[in-house]
């Protein structure tokens, strides 16, 4: 077990800048997960915690120790990729043991540990299969396994379960959070996949082109985020961005409309802002004397999730999306009253989308 901690590592191919000067703390123990869309840095990160790739600038450490410079093999961290190439001659006992054989450990340990990893992820029945002879949840076990019985300090996972189809995912995603949780191996997962990142992070990182947007709680920064951005790629549905101008009184759209400020909010200096409201925060407005800002509005389209639905619907003429109860609204210009949740609303600056 271990803490790492990147200190202005960037990272620069020619004259494209992967990765910005970022610093990013990982506690031990801790499940961190580093998000954000294609192309924004997230593997090259990873590779340089690795040592798969030098870095242009910074260090990291790892349990205080400096291992910037040192090699991959000298870094105690293991890496699970999203293509987990399994050897597919060996059995899974012997692609489990491969790591350490190479490592010259006696047969016995060798042994003892390819039992116990294989109890840890219920592999034990399957220890003399050949890796295609299994499904695609076991063979991405046994990557797992292969990782986690040389007992690194640092795991390093990439995008490790893109290739899995939807349910599987759901159900590798616990599978992996719970083995961490037993072991408490200090973790840092990339995804370009919110939701694992909501699910399985005790921190989120939040990356765009190159740059930490945001670190936090997934429900920190769910709830607060940092900018337009990080609003709406956190969060599913995401959240409703819609133009206004502050004035003393409140937000106006471009309609006429003027959104009041919830009371008590920290005041909004005058000029033009991009509001969003997450679409739990509208309501079907049933009672008009229930808190919040009461308008009528025309149902364009429903989706129906089974649990709730999701309705398209107009705020002074912008597209808004509110979560309501399922089999309430249809859509076809049903006309209706909903209520939106002034304390929810949040209000970015509109140049350069920071929260105000
Ligand atoms: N070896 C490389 N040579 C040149 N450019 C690279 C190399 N690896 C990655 N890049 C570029 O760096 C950026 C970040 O890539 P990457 O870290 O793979 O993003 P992510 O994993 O978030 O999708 C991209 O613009 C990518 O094209
Ligand atoms: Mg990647």
């Amino acid at each position: 077990m271990a803490s790492l901690s990147l200190v202005d590592v960037s990272k620069q191919f020619g004259t494209v800048h992967a990765v910005q000067p970022s610093s990013i703390e990982v506690a031990d123990g801790e499940f961190l997960v580093l998000v954000g869309p294609s192309g924004c840095g997230k593997s090259t990160l990873l590779r340089m915690i690795a040592g798969l790739e030098p870095v242009s600038g910074g260090r990291i450490w790892l349990e205080g120790r400096d291992v910037t410079d040192l090699a991959p093999r000298d870094r105690d961290m293991a890496m699970v990729f999203q293509d987990y190439a399994l050897y597919p001659h060996m059995s899974v006992a012997e692609n489990l043991g491969f790591a350490l054989r190479m490592q010259g450990l006696p047969r016995e340990r060798i042994a003892a540990r390819v039992r116990e990893t294989a109890d840890l992820l219920e592999l034990t029945p399957l220890l003399e299969r050949r890796p295609r002879a299994l499904s695609g949840g076991q063979r991405q076990r046994v990557a797992l396994g292969r990782a986690l019985v040389r007992q690194p300090s640092l795991f390093l996972f990439d995008e490790p379960l893109s290739n899995l189809d939807a349910k599987l995912r759901v159900g590798m995603r616990m599978e992996i959070r719970n083995l961490q949780q037993r072991t408490r191996i200090t973790s840092v997962y990339v995804t370009h996949d919110q939701v694992e990142a909501m699910t399985m992070a005790d921190r989120v990182v939040v990356m765009r082109d190159g740059h930490v947007q945001q670190s936090g709680p997934p429900m920190e920064v769910y709830n607060r985020p940092a900018n337009a951005f990080v609003a709406t790629f956190i969060g599913s549905p995401p959240m409703s961005l819609f133009e206004a101008t502050a004035t003393p009184d409140g937000a106006r759209l471009a309609s006429g409309l003027t959104l009041p400020w919830a009371p008590g909010r920290p005041p909004v200096r005058p000029g033009p802002v991009t509001l969003g409201q997450r679409a739990e925060h509208v309501a079907l407005g049933e009672h008009e004397d229930a808190p919040g800002f009461h308008f009528s509005t025309d149902v364009k389209h429903v989706e129906d999730h089974g649990a709730d639905a999701l309705a398209l619907v107009a705020l002074g003429g912008a597209p808004l999306l509110a979560r309501v109860p399922p089999g309430r609204l249809r859509g076809g210009a049903q006309a209706v009253r909903l209520r939106l949740d002034l304390e929810r609303l949040h209000v970015f600056d509109r140049t350069s989308g920071d929260a105000l």
